[in-house]
């Protein structure tokens, strides 16, 4: 093997302790997870409720702090940053989509794409910006506002905001949480799209198997530990995995 072959990540956790609370109300919410998320592919976080996800997210991300155990974006150990330096990794590196999709009702959708942009006091690279806005299918919308949108076109403009600033990795929270079926479809459809046609990274939160599916691979949380990975799922065979948690816990 040559070092060409190697797979660069683009987040990882190593040994990642999360512990909330002290004495009797201690909760372990992480309980030394090591996972990778590698460059160039989009992977689905899958487990019961309170198995961990969210906090392993929010722990890859930089949004909260680990116990022990350290997190990475690409080479950059989060631990060793400061409070300004954190924020601004986050700011330049990583783009977020959440349940509720958190626009400025204020501002158009063309402003809300190119608010994170225009927080950092800059252009950003406006070809890609245009091609992204082709990618999520927004083009004759851009001058509407938020409140003019259904929930699907809403959460189009978040997960094309989460992008331009070509973050090395997008971290989505339930993404289609508030969606119907056919609006989650084509939100989950285009975070698949800006994977494979931008060669960008997404770890997605769900607790849909269906969502699941549109991921190239599923890690499973089960009481704050990684407990399988699936390549290339679909939604009967991620049930399947989520029925026998049940069925052993
Ligand atoms: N801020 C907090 N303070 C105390 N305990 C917390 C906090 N955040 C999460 N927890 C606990 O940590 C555990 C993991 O929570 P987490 O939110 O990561 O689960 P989850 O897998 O995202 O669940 P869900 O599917 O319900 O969103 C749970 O037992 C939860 O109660
Ligand atoms: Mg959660």
């Amino acid at each position: 093997m040559t070092a060409t072959t190697a797979i660069r990540t683009a987040a990882r956790v190593v040994d990642a302790v999360k512990v909330y609370g002290r004495g009797d109300t201690e909760v372990r919410a992480l309980d030394g997870v090591s996972v990778d998320f590698p460059v160039g592919r989009f992977t689905a976080i899958m487990g019961p409720s309170g198995s961990g996800k969210s906090t392993l997210m929010h722990c890859a991300a930089g949004l909260d702090t680990l116990t022990s155990g350290t997190a990475y974006i690409g080479d950059t150990h989060l631990g060793g940053l400061d409070d300004r330096r954190l924020t601004l990794l986050r700011r330049d590196r990583v783009g977020f989509v959440f349940q509720a999709f958190n626009l400025v009702p204020t501002l158009s959708v063309a402003e809300n794409i190119t608010l994170p942009l225009d927080l950092a006091g800059g252009q950003g690279d406006t070809e890609w910006i245009d091609a992204l806005i082709d990618v999520v299918g927004l083009r004759d919308r851009l001058h509407h506002r938020p409140s003019e949108l259904s929930g699907g076109q809403q959460q189009r403009v978040a997960v094309a905001r989460a992008f331009a600033g070509q973050p090395d990795v997008v971290f989505a929270d339930e993404p289609t949480g508030n969606l119907d079926s056919r609006s989650g479809d084509e939100v989950l459809g285009l975070l698949g799209r800006a994977v494979r046609q931008t060669s960008r990274t997404v770890v997605m939160v769900t607790h849909d198997p269906v969502a699941a599916a549109h991921a190239d691979e599923v890690v499973f949380l089960a009481d704050g530990r990684l407990v399988d990975r699936m390549e290339s799922p679909t939604a009967d065979k991620v049930l399947d995995r989520m029925k026998a948690f049940e069925v052993s816990s």
